[in-house]
């Protein structure tokens, strides 16, 4: 595997690639990897003769007072964590590759609508910063396909909108989340976490469940569901951010004839902020 910082370095590596007729595959990360981004990479494989990951700690999809400075940058690790995967470039942009132009004048790619509830609502501005640094990866590198968790479902929903409005001929994958063995989804943020709080922490985990076996026996007050969610989230300690049962195909309310949902839930434990969710068919 080679690291790259440098955009035309990469640029040769891409074109050499292309005039083999391969694939290419991109795996956008922040970096702090653990075995949820491995999993992306490993699919990555299954869909591209080439495997691009990134890692570049995005400014411009935190807001005032998030953890930008704090967010744990591990790129050694990362590295050594990579080369036993089946990527073949790291590729670990400056601010000034990424924002040529600088953060304030970059220019910005905003998907409305989809972005300003849930996730959008507790961070705003967090989505046009994914959106407008996912535009830049994906103009550098020009990949077939790109992989995305589903632990970030609206995340992923919102590049999925980006991709199809903007006409891009990448095909985006999503992959299921990685949990550890009691149930609490792999994020770089765990890290936050004290003892008590990682013990706390399957919780949100378990509530989302709850109401997935509720909506399987045939519930249908999702207000309700959310309501008694959201209490039990806070009596394990979480200060809940929301608790919702929406729509799997666009994160609407769910009509009388939805049978896919996805019920997510968000909240911080501490200097945490954990999300979950999971697509219920019923
Ligand atoms: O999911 C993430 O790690 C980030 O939001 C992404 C997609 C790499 C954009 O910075």
């Amino acid at each position: 595997m080679k690291t790259m910082t440098d955009k035309l370095e990469l640029q040769e590596q891409l074109a050499e690639w292309r005039s083999a007729d391969e694939h290419i595959a991109i795996v956008p990360t922040m970096g702090n990897l653990h075995a949820g981004h491995i999993s992306l990479v490993e699919a990555a494989r299954e869909h591209a003769e080439r495997v691009v990951v990134t890692v570049f700690v995005n400014p411009t999809q935190f807001g005032e007072g998030e953890d930008f400075d704090s967010y744990p940058r591990t790129l050694e690790k990362d590295t050594r964590r990579l080369r036993k995967s089946s990527a073949d470039v790291l590729f670990v942009p400056s601010v000034e590759t990424m924002y040529p132009f600088g953060v304030e004048n970059a220019t910005r790619v905003v998907v409305p609508g989809l972005t300003e509830n849930l996730c959008g609502a507790s961070r705003p501005g967090h989505f046009d910063g994914v959106t407008t640094v996912v535009a830049r990866l994906f103009a550098l590198v020009q990949p077939d396909v790109a992989l995305f968790g589903q632990k970030d479902y609206q995340q992923q929903l919102v590049i999925r909108r980006m991709v199809e409005d903007l006409n891009l001929p990448i095909t985006i994958l999503t992959v299921p989340t990685v949990r550890e063995a009691d149930g609490l989804a792999m994020s770089s943020r765990n890290a936050y976490l004290d003892d008590a709080e990682r013990q706390a922490a399957p919780a949100l985990h378990e509530c989302l469940r709850g109401i997935e076996a509720q909506l399987q026996g045939g519930a249908r007050d999702f207000r309700a569901l959310e309501r008694s969610a959201t209490e039990s989230l806070a009596g394990a300690g979480f200060d809940p951010e929301y608790v919702a049962v929406r729509s799997a195909e666009d994160l609407g309310e769910p009509g009388d004839n939805c049978s896919r949902f996805v019920v997510l839930g968000a909240g911080r434990l501490g200097q945490a902020r954990l999300i979950d969710n999971l697509l219920v068919d019923a």
